[in-house]
């Protein structure tokens, strides 16, 4: 069976473009992978972190998993921290990275813009080495991600090659898993940017936590155009995000949607979306707090995950360990 890894952040709850980008994607690939899922918590301490918000998260980026559809019998569901094979082979590709390549990374230079030239650690500049690690470690074939992951996987498939044509053939050359819908879902307040739950207005994203007035609110506020016509175009970004959301959800194709809201205002489009969205959340929302009350069982999952993910890295480690030049113990 071919392998899939992929993670997401404990930064919050998820959104609904962590949902539709990645998360509903992971849940559609599990059983034809041999899949890893992984709760990411050292790439969140690359920004200043309440350890017991950190607890807190990861637990609820677990239960989200779950709630989603992952299904912990058939996948590998582990915590980053709990493998330390992460760190071990993050330190080794770090010398096989370079200062200049790692300064080009948009995401970093977004991000480091926003703080204080003296809170940019070292950690967030190295991020993509650690995110190279994960996807490297389980020898992945394919890494399902939203739009915004595009450019870590290219830096990941670089420093892979890199390693591999300076000593031999040792990690699998991943893809990315990007499909078109929902791989970039817009924040609702400005459809130009991506929805982000790091936004100060939380009118800008819909949280999987978010309650079912809260999300018809959202929508209704929503930010559109003064066109008056449901269409699939870049001129309209608002309406062109929604119906992103609206056909990722249902299946339905975008010119299908456009004839069905023919002559009707954006009102009835925007609460149609609503209802979609609220639909396809309430059962997981439900699940998602069932599992919470639950932790033991959270804690089996993944004590049993880590197991099963630190035999895999450990036999890459080792044979990374080998080529660089360590003596073996
Ligand atoms: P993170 O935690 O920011 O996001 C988790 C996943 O959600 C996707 N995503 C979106 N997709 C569509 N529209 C949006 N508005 C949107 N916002 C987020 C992201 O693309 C991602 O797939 N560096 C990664 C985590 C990571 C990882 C990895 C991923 C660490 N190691 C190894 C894959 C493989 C991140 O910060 O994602």
């Amino acid at each position: 069976k071919k392998v899939i890894f992929s993670g997401m952040q404990p930064s919050g709850s998820l959104t609904l473009g962590n949902y539709l980008g990645a998360l509903k994607n992971w849940v559609k690939l599990q059983s034809e992978y041999d899949s890893y899922y992984c709760v990411v918590d050292m790439h969140a301490i690359t920004v200043p972190k309440e350890p017991k918000d950190l607890r807190k998260n990861t637990f609820e980026v677990l239960a989200n998993y779950i709630a989603a559809g992952i299904d912990p019998e058939q996948v590998t569901l582990f915590i980053q921290s709990h493998v330390s094979a992460h760190a071990e082979l993050s330190w080794i590709l770090n010398c096989f990275s370079y200062y200049g390549e790692l300064g080009r990374m948009t995401q970093f230079k977004d991000k480091s813009k926003k703080l204080d030239h003296n809170a940019i650690t070292a950690g967030l500049f190295t991020y993509p080495v650690l995110m190279a690690s994960d996807i490297l470690l389980y020898q992945a074939d394919l890494v399902p991600v939203g739009e915004d992951q595009r450019q870590h996987l290219e830096i990941t498939r670089d420093i892979a090659t890199r390693f591999n044509n300076r000593f031999s053939e040792t990690f699998k050359i991943p893809e990315p898993f990007i499909e078109k819908e929902g791989a970039k879902i817009m924040n609702l307040q400005e459809p130009l940017s991506k929805m982000s739950k790091s936004d100060s207005n939380e009118n800008a994203y819909i949280l999987l936590s978010d309650d079912v007035d809260l999300i018809r609110r959202k929508f209704k506020r929503s930010v559109t155009d003064s066109i008056g016509v449901v269409k699939y175009t870049d001129e309209q970004p608002g309406i062109k995000n929604l119906l992103n959301i609206y056909s990722k959800i249902t299946h339905k194709p975008y010119d299908e949607i456009v004839a069905d809201y023919e002559g009707k205002g954006y009102a009835q489009f925007k609460d149609d979306v609503a209802e979609v969205v609220i639909n396809e959340l309430k059962p997981i929302q439900e699940k998602i707090d069932y599992l919470l009350k639950n932790k033991d069982y959270l804690e089996k999952i993944y004590q049993s995950g880590a197991e099963k993910a630190d035999a895999t890295a450990r036999k890459t480690l080792r044979k990374v360990s080998k080529k660089v030049g360590f003596l073996p113990k």
